[in-house]
């Protein structure tokens, strides 16, 4: 692989960031990006100051949508290190997504470096208080001009970063899902488990409609029968039932979430009963009834962890723990959020140091 060549910006703009960063509004000042094509493969890396894309109407990305993406999180340690939260498992499911939908594999070393050495150039856009970060998202697309239906030859990844806060405006304040039975967002052997915009543009509709009803988000049911909970589309789920905590296992059409994983580790690291099943809607709604739902929680990379304090199927509302945030929640925001910062022992070694390195200005 060709060495990444270093275009930075001359005037220097230290960034100067609001108090409430939102989620995805304000962007550094560098990108990385590369080109690939049959005849080089990956080429022409490069770190440049953030512009405006010029690209062909015929795109093929913008008619056909071969696409995926990624969402991973930087921070400053109390130490004042500089980490990245397991870019490896983030690297790997690009890659998986990548050969779901004929995209030519990225080669995860290079990758991973190309990360470090942008987020280095950009260290004074990580935010330092718990909870904020600065957000990842590389993304790679099919470039050339063409009509035809097939995929593409030319592809361009690009790697932007984003200091950014909560995701949702609710914060760590619980959110209202409606169950979805209406519409589907993703079926067993389809796009699910890729992190493709399709599956997004799939959620649109149902989360506007929720929205004017006066939900957050949607929990999708499972595109056969509409029977088994999936995900909420913008994070992964799990039920913390009397005995157990229990998450929708990865059928296929469930994006197998970083922070799922993680979440499952911690809850296991701590002796608690944690399941990967097939949980229906129904047995959520009887066990409920019966007293035996503690509550809902939903984990992303963007979420974090996100309490849910309602939950509404069919018009039966279940309200969990009074609508505020259970002792569970608390407890697994303040260890992910913990070991992030450096605050306690990363004992599965889930950060990534970026190490300081000579860059060519
Ligand atoms: C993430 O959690 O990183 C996501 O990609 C969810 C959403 C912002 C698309």
């Amino acid at each position: 692989m060709e060495k990444i060549k270093f275009e930075l910006s001359r005037e220097h703009n230290p960034p100067v960031l609001p108090r409430e960063l939102g989620f995805g509004k304000f962007f550094s000042e560098h990108i990385f990006e590369m080109d690939y094509n049959s005849e080089n493969g990956w080429y022409n890396p490069v770190i440049r100051p953030l512009t405006k894309l010029s690209l062909h109407p015929a795109t093929m990305f913008l008619h056909y949508g071969q696409g995926i993406f990624e969402g991973l999180k930087a921070f400053k340690t109390i130490n004042g290190e500089i980490v990245i939260f397991r870019p490896e498992k983030h690297i790997e499911r690009l890659n998986n997504s990548a050969k779901r939908i004929c995209i030519p594999e990225v080669d995860p070393h290079f990758l991973l470096h190309a990360i470090n050495e942008l987020v280095y150039i950009e260290k004074d856009w990580i935010p330092t208080n718990q909870g904020e970060s600065l957000y990842i998202r590389p993304f790679v697309f099919g470039s050339d001009a063409f009509l035809g239906v097939k995929p593409a030859s030319n592809y361009k990844l690009i790697i932007i970063l984003s200091p950014v806060g909560a995701y949702y405006s609710e914060g760590f304040k619980p959110v209202k899902i409606l169950a979805q039975d209406e519409y589907v967002r993703a079926v067993n052997k389809g796009l699910g488990a890729c992190k493709t915009p399709a599956n997004y543009a799939a959620s649109l509709l149902a989360a506007e409609e929720a929205h004017k009803k006066g939900f957050t988000q949607v929990l999708w049911l499972d595109g056969i029968e509409q029977k088994y909970i999936e995900e909420v589309g913008t994070m992964n789920i799990f039920v913390n039932f009397k005995d157990e905590i229990a998450t929708p296992k990865l059928t296929g059409s469930i994006l197998p979430g970083v922070t799922r994983d993680s979440v499952i580790q911690i809850l296991k690291d701590w002796g608690l009963n944690v399941t990967e099943r097939l949980i229906s809607i129904d047995e959520v709604v009887t066990e409920y009834k019966n007293g035996n739902v503690r509550g809902v929680f939903g984990t992303g990379t963007a979420a974090i962890i996100s309490p849910v304090g309602l939950l509404n199927y069919k018009g039966f509302e279940m309200l969990f723990n009074n609508g505020e945030p259970s002792e569970l929640d608390i407890r697994l925001f303040n260890e992910i959020t913990s070991i992030q910062l450096g605050k306690i022992e990363d004992r599965h070694g889930w950060l990534n140091h970026v190490a300081e390195k000579e860059v060519e200005a």
